[in-house]
C-alpha cells in the first residue's frame, strides 16, 4: 500500500504546558514521575534534517525534495538549549545525548558540545550516521564529547545503499567509525536496526565484522515510531532470535547491565571477542525503568519516544520566562508523566499519528 502523503510530521498544536501541581520542587531536587521514575537522560535533537533517508525512519515518499523541514528561526539556539539542560542537570540528569536527524549537520555543533560538556557531572554523547565523522571527530573530541554511537544497518554495500536510500556506501560509515576511534571517542557503539526480510541476512556478517574490534554492536528491534515507516509486527525480528543466530556461530553468554535501566541487554563472546547488545523495545519493553526525556529541535519536551504531542518550552523561553518559571514547567511535565507505550503497544496504538523519530530525536 502506498504511504499516505499528508502526515503531521510536526504536530499542529502542542498542548499548553500543564500548570504545576502541588509544591514546586526545589532546584536540585530529584524529580519523580507518576510511576516513581527519575529523570536521568536528556536527549536533545538539534536538527530535523538528515543526509540519509533510512527506509524505517525518513522514507522518501514522505521526506522527499518538497518536504518542509523546520526553518532556522524555529530551532532552539545553543544558548536556549543550554538553559534547559542546566535546569535538568540540577534535577539529576547525568547523560545528555545529542541526536537528530543527523546532528552533525547542525552548524557549529562542536560549540554546543563544548557548552554542555562544561556542565558538572554530565556525560555528553552523540548518535550519528557517521559520514561526517572523518571531518568532525577530532573537533568534537576537543570540544569535550565523551562518546559516539554510529548507526550502520548492513555490511553488504548494495543492501546498505537500499536501507539509507541516499546511495551512501558502507565504506563511508566505516571511515567515520575509524575516525571516531582515532579521535578517542570510544568505546563506540554501533546501532543496527533489524528489519526482518530486509537486512536480517546481514546479522552474522555484522557480528563477524565487529568481533574483536573493541566496538559494541547493538541490534535494535524495528519500532513503530512516527507515522510514516509502514511498521508491521511481522517485520520485527525478536532479539532472542538474533542472539540464537549469533550464538550458533560465535558462542555467547549474558552479562550484567552497566547501570539500572540500561536499554540494551548485554552479551559477550565466550572466546573474548568482545561485547554485543540487543535493544528489544517491542518484545521486552523497558518502560518501567525509563528515565529519558527528549527536547525536540524546536524546543518541545516529549516524555516518551512514542508521544503524540510535546510541551512547548520555546514559547516560555522566548517570552522571557526566568529560570524559576522554566524550572517549574519542566518539573511539572516530568511529575505528570505516566508513559509506558512499549508495554501497551497494540496494532491500534501502532497506527496512531506519533511524532517522527527524526524530529523528536532517537
Ligand atoms: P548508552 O547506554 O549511553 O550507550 O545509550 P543507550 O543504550 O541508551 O543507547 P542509545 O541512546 O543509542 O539508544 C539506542 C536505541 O535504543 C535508540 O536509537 C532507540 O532505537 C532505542 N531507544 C533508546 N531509548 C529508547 C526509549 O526510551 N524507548 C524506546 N522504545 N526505545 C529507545
Ligand atoms: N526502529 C528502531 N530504531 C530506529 N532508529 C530510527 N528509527 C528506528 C525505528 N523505526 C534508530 C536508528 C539510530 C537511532 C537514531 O534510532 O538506527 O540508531
Ligand atoms: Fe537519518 Fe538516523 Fe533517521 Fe537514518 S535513522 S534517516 S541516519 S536520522
Ligand atoms: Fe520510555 Fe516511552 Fe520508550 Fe517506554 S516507550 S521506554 S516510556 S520512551
Amino acid at each position: 500500500m502506498p504511504i499516505m502523503k499528508v502526515i503531521p510530521i510536526h504536530e499542529a498544536a502542542a498542548p499548553a504546558l500543564a500548570p504545576a501541581t502541588g509544591q514546586p520542587p526545589a532546584a536540585g531536587e530529584l524529580l519523580s514521575d507518576r510511576r516513581g521514575r527519575h529523570v536521568r537522560d536528556l536527549r536533545i535533537s538539534v536538527t530535523d534534517r538528515c543526509n540519509f533517508r533510512c527506509i524505517y525512519c525518513m522514507p522518501r515518499e514522505v521526506f522527499g525534495d518538497d518536504h518542509a523541514f523546520l526553518p532556522r528561526r524555529e530551532l532552539l539556539s545553543f544558548e536556549e538549549i543550554l538553559r534547559v539542560a542546566r535546569l535538568f542537570v540540577a534535577h539529576g540528569v547525568r547523560k545528555i545525548r545529542i541526536t537528530g536527524g543527523e546532528p552533525l549537520l547542525r552548524k557549529d555543533i562542536e560549540r554546543l558540545i563544548g557548552m554542555l560538556a562544561r556542565l558538572d557531572g554530565v556525560e555528553v554523547t552523540l548518535t550519528t550516521n557517521g559520514v561526517l565523522l572523518p571531518r568532525l571527530a577530532q573537533r568534537l573530541k576537543n570540544a569535550g564529547l565523551h562518546r559516539v554511537t554510529v548507526s550502520l544497518d548492513a555490511l553488504d554495500d548494495a543492501l546498505f545503499r537500499r536501507m539509507n536510500d541516499a546511495d551512501y556506501p558502507v565504506e563511508k560509515v566505516l571511515e567515520g567509525i575509524e575516525a571516531a576511534r582515532s579521535a578517542g571517542l570510544g568505546p563506540i557503539k554501533i546501532n543496527m536496526v533489524v528489519k526482518r526480510g530486509t537486512n536480517d541476512s546481514d546479522i552474522e556478517a555484522m557480528a563477524g565484522h565487529f568481533r574483536h574490534s573493541g566496538h559494541i554492536l547493538r541490534f535494535i528491534e524495528f519500532m513503530d515510531v512516527g507515522a510514516s515507516n509502514g511498521w508491521k509486527m511481522d517485520e520485527v525480528l525478536p532479539s532472542r532470535e538474533v542472539i540464537a543466530r549469533i550464538d550458533r556461530l560465535f558462542p555467547l553468554e549474558a552479562i550484567d547491565p552497566n547501570y539500572e535501566g540500561e536499554v540494551a541487554e548485554r552479551w559477550r563472546y565466550k572466546d573474548g571477542g568482545g561485547e554485543i547488545g540487543v535493544i528489544s523495545s517491542v518484545t521486552q519493553a523497558f518502560c518501567s525503568s525509563c528515565t529519558r526525556i527528549r527536547l525536540s529541535t524546536e524546543g518541545k519536551l516529549y516524555t516518551c519516544l512514542f508521544a503524540q504531542a510535546g510541551h512547548d518550552l520555546r514559547a516560555l523561553l522566548r517570552k522571557g520566562a526566568d529560570d524559576a518559571l522554566l524550572d517549574a514547567a519542566i518539573a511539572s511535565v516530568w511529575q505528570q508523566r505516566e508513559d509506558r507505550y512499549s508495554e501497551i503497544r497494540t496494532a491500534q496504538t501502532a497506527a496512531l499519528r506519533k511524532i517522527e523519530m527524526s524530529y523528536i530525536g532517537g
